[in-house]
């Protein structure tokens, strides 16, 4: 951690001053426009210490109630929502520089290259998706992908008009459904162990008319398939013109390889999950290395990033602590030095050494890595889990309600912006 990243971004609020500073604002805004009111009506009232003592008792009245009202920003959970806008409210200008406070670890790729869309695109995309979004069937997608990663994935389907989209993992068949919304017309290949349509008994799901399943019974593993006669049989000639989307929760270091052999260009991960969270080892966290910024970590339990990891603790449900993210022999890399792998079912204990040589694999493949960043900040989404620190600048920042409202945004629930978790779009190519 580089002490000028820290220094350079300001320090996330401290609890006990937003209350504090929270109490006075609300002591202030509730109680002086009241108890002006009612004296002025008091005083024409009536007259002498009769008024006097009515005027005394409205203003103890007024001051008790204006500190129950304030009082819940004390009492309640941090991670709820109503306590969390109060804290907000009180210091929206210094949340709008928390992103990114911690770092955000990101790949190197092999030339540097970027990705051609811009910010604008996106916010002109966000206008276009959130009537779509409206539409969705699956309405609760618990467990599944909310709103930024759904916007994610039809946005960049849309962009690259891909010729064929598979998807490695598809639940109820909500991203599959958000695949169509992007590409009307295009196949999909859908691998999934369990059919979506299975799920469509219980409730919601989305089965697709033009889609390919590899599901229930004919399930196969992504890794596993043959994937030259599948294109052949798909006429698809050209795997440049094919997106892969991973939401299958398996080690993307391995899906990676997977897909270099299948010689596929494009790829997007949904759980790119950060170093010392999630059910898998992520591109995010392969490439959390010491030389990249806000990578590699300190288990120094007196560091700086200790301390104020530990505060942001308190504030965001994924935010990790130093215990958390450290081993007992303090490793720090993948999820306390563990490679998890398919929903963790397996986990393997690997060396810095090897986490250190994962990266450069990955870096010898990489043309382009790109996270996607939150839609907008937290004081317009209310979303409690991720913590800004770990995360790019939002598409629409923190203080912008007009423009999160224009964009009818503020329509959805605020439960649809609580699954973000670095979706990630690379572009790969075998090293020569
Ligand atoms: C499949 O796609 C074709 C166009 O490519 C379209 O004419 C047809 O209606 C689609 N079928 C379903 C079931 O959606
Ligand atoms: C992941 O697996 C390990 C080892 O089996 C276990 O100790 C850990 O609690 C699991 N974590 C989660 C989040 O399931």
């Amino acid at each position: 951690m580089q002490e000028s990243v820290l220094s350079s971004r300001r320090s996330p609020p401290d609890p006990e001053e937003v209350e504090e500073n929270g109490d006075e604002s609300k002591t202030r805004k509730n109680t002086t426009p009241f108890a002006t009111r009612v004296s002025k009506h008091a005083s024409a009232a009536l007259s002498g210490q009769c008024a006097a003592v009515l005027i005394f008792l409205l203003i103890l009245l007024a001051t008790a109630a204006s500190f129950l009202i304030s009082r819940p920003v004390v009492c309640v959970s941090p991670y709820d929502s109503l306590a969390r806008t109060a804290l907000f409210g009180a210091t929206l200008d210094g949340l709008a520089s928390d992103f990114g406070s911690l770092g955000v670890p990101w790949c190197r790729s092999k030339q540097g290259k970027v990705v051609e869309w811009t910010r604008k695109d996106l916010l002109k995309g966000l206008e276009e998706f959130v009537p779509i979004y409206e539409t969705r069937p699956i309405k609760n997608n618990m467990y599944g992908m909310g709103f930024d990663h759904s916007f994610g994935l039809w946005f960049m389907a849309r962009w690259l008009k891909p010729d064929l989209m598979i998807e490695s993992g598809a639940f109820k068949g909500h991203s599959t459904w958000v695949l169509r919304q992007a590409m009307p017309e295009t196949r999909i290949i859908s691998l999934s162990p369990r059919h979506p349509e299975k799920y469509l008994k219980k409730g919601p799901a989305y089965v697709d008319g033009n889609c390919t399943y590899f599901a229930g019974k004919d399930f196969v593993d992504f890794g596993s398939v043959d994937w030259a006669s599948v294109m052949k049989k798909h006429g698809i000639s050209d795997l440049s013109r094919v997106l892969v989307f991973f939401d299958d929760h398996q080690n993307e270091l391995k899906r990676l390889k997977q897909a270099l052999k299948a010689g596929f260009l494009h790829l997007i991960f949904e759980d790119n999950y950060d170093t010392g969270t999630g059910d898998h080892y992520s591109l995010r966290q392969i490439c959390d290395q010491d030389y990249i910024r806000g990578g590699g970590h300190s288990c120094f339990r007196d560091s700086d990033e200790a301390r104020i990891r530990m505060k942001r603790k308190k504030f965001w449900e994924k935010a990790v602590d130093r215990d958390e993210l450290c081993g007992g022999d303090e490793e720090w890399w993948g999820v306390r030095g563990y490679m998890r792998d398919d929903f963790n079912h397996s986990n393997k204990a690997i060396s810095y050494d090897e986490h250190f040589q994962n990266s450069r694999f990955v870096e010898s493949a990489l043309d382009v890595y790109w996270e996607l960043p939150p839609v907008a900040g937290p004081s317009l989404t209310h979303q409690t889990r991720y913590d800004p620190a770990r995360a790019s600048d939002p598409i629409i920042e923190d203080g912008r309600f007009g423009l999160f409202q224009r964009l009818g945004l503020a329509r959805l629930g605020t439960s649809v912006f609580n699954g973000y978790t670095q979706m990630v779009y690379v572009q790969i190519s075998a090293s020569s």
